[in-house]
């Protein structure tokens, strides 16, 4: 087999996916479930013993801990059905950070996990959002059906009218809370059985055939509820079909009970033969922008998280990079597009069922860590030499600013260092006004800004405190006339600041200073996201 054709069968094999859920509706839950049933792990219950082990291991995480929440996301691989399951977790706190956003730009599809008993939360509108700027395709699990919930047809019709996504269910439940029978799968006209063992994936009873004798009698009025239910599914629906899932047009939905493993293999096995392998990347090369194919000979890839200090004794950081195509071998060397130079990577990890690895290859939508002192920025495009720059990893502007206050003037420079490492890992945005010293920060979440200030103290001993400031959103703004954006610039100097990367930015004091600014200034483009480059 030629290394092209050894490239492309790698690629085939691989599902890269995140879950997006609101907090409570059972992420954790089904992640541990998931590499469960993929054979990562031998018994439910060890995610969060190891999560919680490896926060121990990281002096900043002890905020995690002291917070009982997960800051940071991490990348768990696992074999199932013959294929590479690539799981990015997401932060899944109420207060999140870019983090999560970025991470959703770095999949290929996504799960969503609804509560049965909730249903659409504002978190899980919030990163449909995300995904549906790049028309992520979505998988939806509507879980704890254990317990009572609202009644399915009801959620599928919020599903599609909040999050405008059409739903065509593949299992459907029988009974629910303390009535939960089971589930009773469409396409292969089976019901699977429930039997509530919490820790074990045991065989579960299965019955063929929806109209199969006994079943009235054996589950009374919950099989005649399923048996409307599903006359009503299937007057209304046109069924499964593969093209419009992976167009994002429709949602495939299971049900089941994350906490007992029930549903889940189902999903699993529908989530494997469904979900996209890698997708080509839009990048751009010498000014004109291209899809880079996995099956692209040479290796590429886009940096989409920096975390530091995963290990205290080496106080560097990693570079999560997505592979967009060719193979990663180790101790090769890498280029970054942006520096045009090489960047010296210490060494590179994988993340096989969440114990990091040495990596000796990776393929196509594979997510390798690369150990570096710094020389790597999120949205770096790295490649074997040829300088195609990956687009679309977005900046978003922040909801959130303070003004910083250094507690001692003689650490300015730590602090601006520090201030500087953080924005390119990420952690926050930093502004730099035009007319005064002033350090101005945003976030898209309060718990952010906790996460600077303890770790500008642990990590570059500086002492520092946050004031509010009169910003109610940051903007960037161009103008393809240079003579324009002066003016504007002019006319409003003390509003204008600029970013880490130097761009011009806007801090609006109120949405109604933002709008008459745009009024004022037609030519000006205020944007809310950024590209890095
Ligand atoms: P998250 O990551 O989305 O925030 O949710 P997580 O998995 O932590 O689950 C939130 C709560 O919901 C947990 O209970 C969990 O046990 C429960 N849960 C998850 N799946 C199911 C399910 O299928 N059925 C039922 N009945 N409950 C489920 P907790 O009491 O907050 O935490 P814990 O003490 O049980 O860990």
């Amino acid at each position: 087999m030629s290394v092209l054709e050894r490239i492309a069968q790698q690629a085939e094999l691989r599902r890269t996916f995140a879950i997006i859920s609101h907090p409570d509706a059972g992420k954790t839950t089904l992640t541990e479930k998931l590499l469960l049933f993929g054979g990562a792990i031998q018994l439910a219950g060890t995610v969060k013993g190891r999560k919680a082990s490896r926060h121990a291991t990281s002096d900043w995480m002890a905020l995690e801990q002291q917070r009982g929440i997960s800051i940071t996301t991490s990348v768990m691989q696992f074999p199932y059905n013959g294929k590479v399951v690539n799981l990015l977790d997401t932060p899944g706190h109420e207060d999140f950070s870019e983090d999560t956003y970025r991470t959703l730009t770095a999949v290929d599809s996504a799960l969503m996990v609804i509560d049965a008993a909730k249903g659409v939360e504002t978190r899980t509108i919030k990163l449909m959002e995300v995904c549906r700027l790049r028309d992520t395709p979505i998988i939806t699990f509507v879980n704890k059906l254990d317990r009572e919930g609202r009644p399915p047809l009801e959620l599928l019709d919020e599903v599609e009218k909040v999050l405008n996504l059409k739903c065509t269910p593949i299992t459907w439940p029988l009974g629910m809370g303390r009535d939960f029978k089971g589930v009773y799968h469409l396409l292969e006209d089976r019901f699977y059985l429930y039997s509530g063992d919490k820790h074990r994936v045991s065989e579960i009873e299965t019955i063929d055939g929806l109209r199969a004798p006994g079943l009235a009698e054996r589950f009374g009025d919950v099989y005649q509820t399923l048996l409307d239910e599903i006359d009503l599914v299937q007057m209304a629906g046109d069924g499964f079909n593969l093209d419009d899932y992976r167009a994002a047009k429709l949602t495939p939905v299971f049900f089941g009970a994350a906490i007992n493993n029930f549903g889940v293999r189902e999903l699993l096995n529908g989530f494997t033969d469904w979900a996209p392998s890698p997708l080509p990347r839009i990048a751009e090369f010498n000014g004109v922008e291209r899809e880079v194919y996995p099956q692209h000979g040479k290796f590429t890839g886009f940096v989409f998280k920096i975390q530091a200090n995963m290990d205290p004794k080496h106080r560097d950081r990693v570079a999560f990079l997505r592979v967009c195509s060719g193979v990663y071998r180790k101790g090769m060397s890498l280029h970054s597009v942006r520096l045009d130079g090489p960047v010296r990577v210490n060494s590179a990890l994988t993340f096989m069922a969440a114990d990091r690895e040495a990596v000796e290859e990776a393929y196509p939508g594979d997510i390798i860590g690369l150990h570096n002192h710094g020389a790597i920025a999120i949205g770096d495009s790295l490649s074997e030499g040829e300088n195609l720059r990956f687009t679309g990893i977005p900046s978003f502007a922040p909801d959130l600013f303070r003004r910083v206050i250094l507690k001692d003037p003689l650490k300015a420079k730590q602090l601006n260092k520090g201030l500087d490492q953080l924005c390119e890992e990420g952690a926050t945005q930093v502004y730099r006004p035009i007319t005064n010293n002033d350090v101005v920060l945003g976030a898209v979440g309060t718990l952010q800004f906790d996460v600077v200030q303890y770790r500008l103290q642990d990590e570059y001993s500086v002492a520092s405190a946050f004031e509010p400031v009169t910003v109610h959103c940051a903007r960037w703004v161009v103008c393809s006339d240079p003579k324009k954006l002066k003016d504007f610039v002019d006319k409003n100097e003390l509003r204008i600041a600029k970013d880490h990367y130097g761009e011009l930015v806007y801090l609006a004091s109120s949405a109604v200073n933002l709008a008459m600014a745009k009024e004022r200034f037609p030519d000006i483009q205020f944007l809310d996201t950024r590209t890095h480059v």
